[in-house]
């Protein structure tokens, strides 16, 4: 059984994962406008993982005698600025999830719900990867500057951490 405290948390973790999710879609609407369709592509996927994340999280609630909540979503930008704004945005967007994600860990060591401590660890793990891909792509686009967005949106998809 989840304590409030704990409950609360990971019903907000819902609308946070949720939220990237719907983040990473409009990313990926405006990239494919742009014609972008690589990074389209790794957005779009990108998308698909956080509504996942979102989805194992609604599950660990119920599972735990807790009730999660579906959430209201407030709405992601249309526009970005361009390709390197835009990475350094999901970078700083998954810095955020990663401390979010912590401050979930921390309630549960100090309610002593190790059962949370352990399934969570799956989430520690993950934003390692999804922060050093971001900041891989970022470090790529610095290397290969304006002209070589168009390499990088051909080559993306190779640069997910799965
Ligand atoms: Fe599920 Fe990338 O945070």
């Amino acid at each position: 059984m989840l304590t409030k405290k704990i409950e609360d948390l990971c019903n907000r973790q819902i609308e946070r994962e949720g939220y990237s999710s719907n983040l990473y879609l409009a990313m990926a609407s405006w990239a494919e406008t742009k014609g972008m369709s690589g990074i389209a592509e790794w957005l779009y996927a990108q998308a698909e993982e956080e509504r996942a994340h979102m989805l194992k999280f609604f599950r660990y609630v119920n599972e735990r005698n807790g009730t999660a909540i579906v959430p209201e979503f407030k709405k992601p930008p249309v526009k970005y600025k361009g390709i390197p704004e835009l990475f350094d945005e999901v970078l700083k967007h998954e810095k955020f999830i990663s401390a979010s994600i912590n401050e979930v860990l921390e309630a549960a060591i100090a309610d002593k719900d190790y059962a949370t401590v352990n399934w969570i660890q799956w989430f520690v793990d993950e934003q390692v990867e999804e922060e050093s891909s971001a900041q891989m792509i970022i470090d790529k686009i610095k290397l290969a500057g304006e002209h070589g967005i168009y390499f990088l949106d051909r080559d993306i998809m190779n640069f997910r951490g799965e």
